[in-house]
Protein backbone atom coordinates (compact mmCIF):
# COMPACT_ATOMS: atom_id res chain seq x y z
CA UNK A 1 0.00 0.00 0.00
CA UNK A 2 3.05 2.71 0.79
CA UNK A 3 4.71 1.25 -2.27
CA UNK A 4 1.33 1.99 -4.09
CA UNK A 5 0.96 5.75 -2.70
CA UNK A 6 5.00 6.55 -3.22
CA UNK A 7 4.41 5.82 -7.00
CA UNK A 8 1.44 7.60 -6.65
CA UNK A 9 2.90 10.76 -5.74
CA UNK A 10 6.26 10.15 -8.47
CA UNK A 11 3.84 9.88 -11.03
CA UNK A 12 1.41 12.62 -10.26
CA UNK A 13 0.70 15.23 -12.98
CA UNK A 14 1.10 18.52 -12.35
CA UNK A 15 -2.20 19.77 -13.44
CA UNK A 16 -3.62 16.80 -10.52
CA UNK A 17 -4.21 13.05 -9.73
CA UNK A 18 -7.54 13.71 -12.28
CA UNK A 19 -5.43 15.58 -15.25
CA UNK A 20 -6.99 15.78 -18.35
CA UNK A 21 -5.20 14.14 -21.04
CA UNK A 22 -4.13 17.53 -23.03
CA UNK A 23 -3.07 18.59 -19.55
CA UNK A 24 -0.86 15.96 -18.94
CA UNK A 25 1.02 17.16 -21.91
CA UNK A 26 1.84 20.72 -20.32
CA UNK A 27 4.20 20.22 -18.50
CA UNK A 28 8.10 19.35 -18.46
CA UNK A 29 10.67 17.94 -16.84
CA UNK A 30 13.08 20.25 -18.56
CA UNK A 31 14.87 22.26 -15.51
CA UNK A 32 14.74 25.68 -15.46
CA UNK A 33 18.27 27.15 -15.37
CA UNK A 34 17.50 28.41 -11.28
CA UNK A 35 17.78 24.72 -10.55
CA UNK A 36 21.09 24.03 -12.71
CA UNK A 37 24.31 24.18 -11.00
CA UNK A 38 26.38 24.74 -14.83
CA UNK A 39 24.81 28.24 -16.03
CA UNK A 40 25.98 30.06 -13.85
CA UNK A 41 25.68 33.67 -15.10
CA UNK A 42 22.20 32.37 -16.60
CA UNK A 43 21.01 31.27 -13.21
CA UNK A 44 22.07 35.26 -12.00
CA UNK A 45 20.58 36.38 -14.89
CA UNK A 46 17.24 35.29 -13.86
CA UNK A 47 17.33 35.86 -9.86
CA UNK A 48 18.74 39.17 -10.68
CA UNK A 49 15.51 39.87 -13.05
CA UNK A 50 13.44 38.10 -10.52
CA UNK A 51 14.59 40.47 -7.97
CA UNK A 52 13.87 43.83 -9.74
CA UNK A 53 10.60 42.48 -10.58
CA UNK A 54 9.78 41.94 -6.98
CA UNK A 55 11.66 45.50 -6.17
CA UNK A 56 8.57 47.05 -8.42
CA UNK A 57 6.69 49.80 -6.73
CA UNK A 58 3.05 49.21 -6.77
CA UNK A 59 3.29 45.56 -8.91
CA UNK A 60 6.25 43.92 -7.24
CA UNK A 61 5.74 40.73 -5.61
CA UNK A 62 7.72 41.00 -2.49
CA UNK A 63 5.58 43.82 -1.20
CA UNK A 64 2.43 41.29 -1.58
CA UNK A 65 3.61 38.31 -0.59
CA UNK A 66 5.26 39.82 2.61
CA UNK A 67 1.51 41.51 3.59
CA UNK A 68 -0.19 37.92 2.77
CA UNK A 69 2.57 36.17 5.37
CA UNK A 70 1.95 39.11 8.07
CA UNK A 71 -2.06 38.28 7.63
CA UNK A 72 -1.24 35.04 8.98
CA UNK A 73 0.02 36.14 12.00
CA UNK A 74 -1.73 38.94 13.06
CA UNK A 75 -1.80 38.31 16.92
CA UNK A 76 1.75 37.23 17.21
CA UNK A 77 3.34 40.46 19.18
CA UNK A 78 6.86 39.34 17.65
CA UNK A 79 6.57 36.49 14.86
CA UNK A 80 9.27 34.07 13.93
CA UNK A 81 9.11 33.63 10.23
CA UNK A 82 11.22 31.28 8.29
CA UNK A 83 11.34 32.29 4.67
CA UNK A 84 12.53 28.78 2.74
CA UNK A 85 13.82 29.62 -0.92
CA UNK A 86 14.78 33.34 -0.34
CA UNK A 87 16.43 33.60 -4.17
CA UNK A 88 18.28 37.32 -3.11
CA UNK A 89 16.12 37.87 0.32
CA UNK A 90 13.57 40.68 -1.17
CA UNK A 91 10.63 39.26 0.62
CA UNK A 92 12.62 38.66 3.80
CA UNK A 93 13.78 42.65 3.73
CA UNK A 94 9.92 43.22 3.31
CA UNK A 95 8.82 41.79 6.13
CA UNK A 96 11.17 43.17 8.08
CA UNK A 97 9.97 46.64 6.68
CA UNK A 98 6.36 46.23 7.13
CA UNK A 99 6.38 44.51 10.62
CA UNK A 100 8.78 46.15 13.73
CA UNK A 101 8.94 43.42 15.77
CA UNK A 102 9.05 40.34 13.59
CA UNK A 103 12.50 37.99 13.85
CA UNK A 104 12.70 36.59 10.09
CA UNK A 105 15.26 33.73 9.08
CA UNK A 106 16.35 33.63 5.46
CA UNK A 107 17.25 30.64 3.56
CA UNK A 108 17.83 29.21 0.31
CA UNK A 109 19.39 26.19 -0.88
CA UNK A 110 21.79 27.84 -3.25
CA UNK A 111 24.94 28.61 -0.89
CA UNK A 112 25.92 31.73 -3.84
CA UNK A 113 22.42 33.19 -3.19
CA UNK A 114 22.61 32.91 0.45
CA UNK A 115 26.11 34.29 0.70
CA UNK A 116 24.76 37.63 -1.46
CA UNK A 117 22.21 38.06 0.91
CA UNK A 118 24.53 37.68 4.05
CA UNK A 119 27.07 40.43 2.55
CA UNK A 120 24.20 43.10 2.08
CA UNK A 121 22.01 44.76 4.48
CA UNK A 122 20.33 41.47 5.78
CA UNK A 123 23.27 40.20 6.41
CA UNK A 124 23.73 42.75 9.62
CA UNK A 125 20.30 42.95 10.09
CA UNK A 126 19.53 42.90 14.26
CA UNK A 127 16.44 40.98 13.34
CA UNK A 128 17.54 38.94 10.49
CA UNK A 129 19.52 35.14 10.39
CA UNK A 130 20.88 34.34 6.93
CA UNK A 131 21.18 30.87 6.41
CA UNK A 132 21.89 27.70 3.97
CA UNK A 133 18.46 25.64 3.94
CA UNK A 134 17.00 23.00 2.21
CA UNK A 135 13.24 23.25 2.32
CA UNK A 136 12.88 19.51 2.27
CA UNK A 137 14.78 19.16 5.31
CA UNK A 138 14.57 22.10 7.83
CA UNK A 139 17.29 22.41 10.43
CA UNK A 140 14.96 23.34 13.29
CA UNK A 141 13.31 21.82 16.23
CA UNK A 142 9.51 21.29 15.93
CA UNK A 143 6.76 24.53 16.39
CA UNK A 144 9.81 26.50 16.26
CA UNK A 145 8.57 29.67 13.89
CA UNK A 146 5.11 31.09 14.18
CA UNK A 147 5.02 31.05 10.30
CA UNK A 148 7.45 29.68 7.24
CA UNK A 149 6.85 31.06 3.67
CA UNK A 150 7.25 29.38 0.55
CA UNK A 151 7.26 31.99 -2.23
CA UNK A 152 7.63 31.13 -6.11
CA UNK A 153 9.58 28.32 -5.48
CA UNK A 154 6.98 24.85 -5.21
CA UNK A 155 7.30 24.57 -8.31
CA UNK A 156 10.80 23.69 -8.55
CA UNK A 157 10.27 20.42 -6.89
CA UNK A 158 9.46 16.93 -8.03
CA UNK A 159 6.38 15.65 -6.18
CA UNK A 160 8.43 13.43 -3.80
CA UNK A 161 10.21 16.63 -2.80
CA UNK A 162 7.50 19.28 -2.87
CA UNK A 163 5.57 16.56 -0.41
CA UNK A 164 8.35 16.52 1.76
CA UNK A 165 8.06 20.82 2.10
CA UNK A 166 4.43 20.11 3.16
CA UNK A 167 6.08 17.85 5.55
CA UNK A 168 9.06 19.84 6.96
CA UNK A 169 7.37 23.37 6.84
CA UNK A 170 3.92 22.02 8.77
CA UNK A 171 6.91 20.62 11.54
CA UNK A 172 8.97 23.33 11.89
CA UNK A 173 6.17 26.41 11.98
CA UNK A 174 2.95 26.47 12.99
CA UNK A 175 1.61 27.91 9.24
CA UNK A 176 3.23 26.78 6.03
CA UNK A 177 2.34 29.80 3.61
CA UNK A 178 2.48 28.48 -0.31
CA UNK A 179 2.65 31.05 -3.37
CA UNK A 180 3.07 29.96 -6.23
CA UNK A 181 2.96 30.52 -10.09
CA UNK A 182 -0.44 29.49 -10.98
CA UNK A 183 -1.46 26.61 -13.60
CA UNK A 184 -3.25 28.50 -16.20
CA UNK A 185 -6.27 27.49 -17.66
CA UNK A 186 -5.41 25.08 -21.19
CA UNK A 187 -6.61 27.63 -23.24
CA UNK A 188 -4.41 30.37 -21.78
CA UNK A 189 -1.80 28.08 -21.31
CA UNK A 190 -1.84 27.22 -25.34
CA UNK A 191 -2.45 30.93 -26.00
CA UNK A 192 0.73 31.97 -23.72
CA UNK A 193 2.93 29.17 -24.72
CA UNK A 194 2.14 30.49 -28.63
CA UNK A 195 3.10 34.14 -27.73
CA UNK A 196 6.61 33.55 -25.53
CA UNK A 197 7.66 30.57 -26.77
CA UNK A 198 9.61 32.65 -29.95
CA UNK A 199 11.54 34.59 -26.71
CA UNK A 200 12.65 31.52 -24.80
CA UNK A 201 16.26 33.08 -25.76
CA UNK A 202 15.80 35.71 -22.53
CA UNK A 203 16.41 33.52 -19.69
CA UNK A 204 13.87 34.82 -17.86
CA UNK A 205 11.13 33.47 -20.52
CA UNK A 206 13.04 30.55 -20.38
CA UNK A 207 12.29 29.69 -16.85
CA UNK A 208 8.88 31.47 -16.53
CA UNK A 209 7.73 29.15 -19.58
CA UNK A 210 9.25 26.18 -17.40
CA UNK A 211 7.62 27.26 -14.30
CA UNK A 212 4.28 27.61 -16.15
CA UNK A 213 4.76 23.74 -17.15
CA UNK A 214 5.80 23.09 -13.87
CA UNK A 215 2.96 24.75 -11.64
CA UNK A 216 0.93 22.45 -9.47
CA UNK A 217 -2.61 22.93 -9.64
CA UNK A 218 -5.14 23.28 -6.56
CA UNK A 219 -6.05 19.38 -6.23
CA UNK A 220 -2.34 18.42 -7.41
CA UNK A 221 -1.57 20.79 -4.06
CA UNK A 222 -4.20 19.07 -1.99
CA UNK A 223 -2.73 15.10 -3.18
CA UNK A 224 1.10 16.74 -2.20
CA UNK A 225 -0.03 18.02 1.34
CA UNK A 226 -2.24 14.75 1.92
CA UNK A 227 0.66 12.58 0.92
CA UNK A 228 3.05 14.24 3.26
CA UNK A 229 0.53 13.48 6.02
CA UNK A 230 -3.51 13.20 6.24
CA UNK A 231 -3.28 15.22 9.27
CA UNK A 232 -2.55 18.19 7.44
CA UNK A 233 -5.31 20.94 6.61
CA UNK A 234 -5.23 23.32 3.48
CA UNK A 235 -6.81 26.76 2.81
CA UNK A 236 -6.96 28.53 -0.29
CA UNK A 237 -6.11 32.22 -0.14
CA UNK A 238 -5.94 32.55 -3.92
CA UNK A 239 -7.69 35.83 -5.58
CA UNK A 240 -9.28 35.97 -9.19
CA UNK A 241 -5.85 37.48 -10.52
CA UNK A 242 -2.43 36.70 -8.96
CA UNK A 243 -0.38 33.51 -7.90
CA UNK A 244 -1.75 30.51 -5.96
CA UNK A 245 -1.82 30.94 -2.35
CA UNK A 246 -2.58 28.03 -0.08
CA UNK A 247 -2.35 27.76 4.01
CA UNK A 248 -1.08 24.79 5.57
CA UNK A 249 -1.19 23.86 9.00
CA UNK A 250 -1.57 20.74 11.41
CA UNK A 251 -4.49 20.59 14.11
C1 LIG B 1 11.97 31.52 -8.48
S1 LIG B 1 13.06 31.64 -7.11
C2 LIG B 1 12.02 32.49 -5.94
C3 LIG B 1 12.82 33.40 -5.07
C4 LIG B 1 12.01 34.23 -4.07
N1 LIG B 1 11.29 33.39 -3.14
C5 LIG B 1 11.05 35.18 -4.76
O1 LIG B 1 9.89 35.22 -4.35
O2 LIG B 1 11.45 35.90 -5.68
C6 LIG B 1 13.08 29.98 -6.48
C7 LIG B 1 14.07 29.79 -5.37
O3 LIG B 1 13.85 28.50 -4.76
C8 LIG B 1 15.10 28.02 -4.36
N2 LIG B 1 15.00 26.57 -4.13
C9 LIG B 1 14.86 25.58 -5.03
N3 LIG B 1 14.83 24.38 -4.41
C10 LIG B 1 14.93 24.63 -3.08
C11 LIG B 1 14.97 23.81 -1.92
N4 LIG B 1 14.90 22.47 -1.98
N5 LIG B 1 15.08 24.41 -0.72
C12 LIG B 1 15.17 25.75 -0.61
N6 LIG B 1 15.16 26.58 -1.68
C13 LIG B 1 15.03 26.03 -2.90
C14 LIG B 1 16.03 28.41 -5.50
O4 LIG B 1 17.39 28.36 -5.13
C15 LIG B 1 15.52 29.82 -5.79
O5 LIG B 1 16.20 30.78 -5.04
Amino acid sequence: MLVAMATDIIGMPRAGPDASWLSRRLQTNRLEYLDRDDVDELKHKVVTALDRGGRRPRFGTYEKHAQLALAEVPDVPAPRILEIGSGLGGLSRKLLELHPTAEVTVTDVDPGFVADIAAGDLGSHPRATVRVMDATAIDTQDGHYDLAVFALSLHHLAPPLAAQVFSEGTRAARKLLIIDVRRPSIPLHLAMLAAVLPFTRVPVVHDAVISGLRAYSPSALRALAHHADPAITVEFRTRRMGPTVMLASRN
